[in-house]
């Protein structure tokens, strides 16, 4: 299938989402480094502010001094500017991901959180490609496989078929089955819903950046980003740093194979980058930090 069949196919799904107007004003905060958590507050819609409030009283109920988070100035004062851009950016894919049990919510936002974090910790460290694009890509990186699931969704029972039964990857197997991977399709919906191209150029070649040919640091990093993502267990690895890095040698290998000699500070920065930027995220999303059956996607 070619970019222009999957366009032609995603404007005949009429259900399709929109991407919320306020959605741009989100990105625009994020690319702002003058901007703070409460510049985002006063773009919130009410829904967006509920969520907010729902998300952090969960991730701190049953923590010392609980005291329940009633207003929305409380509950961004706890939740951060980064948290807070993570939740909306990410709302769109859960009324997109319906409550079927048949993709794993949870798993799926940790997963793109993880790799948003990542990408634009490296590209801050190593001063590569443009961070707050890499950042906003990382998290919607595989936006293209709720596509798959949510509406193609014979392909994608052939797909997961395929990795089951044939020994398939996921995205051989949708090379396979659509001609294209789930990066592809990702950017197609995000050029639909205006997303800057350095964003969507990075989205579309997050598993093949070798084919990048614009903002191609951005798809190297999102790569980055998502390799690590998927070997980290972020529930047994946030006790403290020295554990995170024991646990996680693998991740310099993988920052030095965009072709930077890591050095020890950057290794450290690096590490202390990811660590903290995700102990906020564990304790916002998962709280007590239960994991479930349902299925994944591995890409
Ligand atoms: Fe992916
Ligand atoms: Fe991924």
């Amino acid at each position: 299938m070619e970019r222009d069949d999957i366009l032609k196919r995603l404007r005949k799904i009429d259900v399709l989402p929109t991407f919320p107007a306020v959605m741009a004003e989100v990105i625009g905060v994020i690319e702002d480094p003058m901007s703070s958590a409460a510049d985002l507050a006063k773009i919130m819609d009410p829904s967006m502010a509920g969520e907010v409030l729902r998300l952090a009283n969960t991730a701190y109920y049953g923590t010392r001094n609980f005291r329940r988070i009633t207003s929305i100035e409380h509950a961004i004062a706890i939740v951060g500017l980064e948290q807070l851009s993570q939740i909306i950016l990410h709302m769109p894919f859960l009324s997109m991901m319906g409550g079927d049990g048949g993709l794993d919510r949870e798993k799926f936002i940790r997963h793109s959180m993880i790799c948003g974090i990542v990408s634009k910790v490296v590209s801050h460290t190593l001063r590569t490609g443009d961070e707050h694009a890499v950042y906003i890509g990382g998290l919607m990186h595989d936006i293209g496989a709720i596509i798959i699931y949510r509406y193609f969704h014979d392909e994608w029972k052939t797909i997961g078929n395929l990795v089951k039964r044939e020994g398939y990857t996921w995205e051989r197997a949708e090379e396979e089955v659509l001609s294209c991977d789930h990066g592809m399709i990702g950017a197609c919906l995000l050029t639909m819903w205006n997303i800057p191209q350095q964003v969507t150029n990075g989205v579309m070649h997050h598993h093949c950046p070798q084919k990048a040919v614009e903002n191609t640091w951005n798809a190297r990093l999102i790569d980055t980003g998502n390799r690590f993502a998927k070997i980290i267990d972020l529930s047994d690895n946030l006790a403290s740093l020295d554990e995170f890095i024991n646990n996680n040698k693998d991740f310099v290998p993988i920052v030095e194979e965009l072709g930077f000699d890591v050095s020890l500070t950057q290794e450290l920065d690096l590490f202390d980058g990811v660590f903290s930027l995700m102990k906020n995220v564990k304790g916002l999303l998962f709280g007590a930090g239960e994991d479930t059956d349902d299925q994944g996607t591995g890409c």
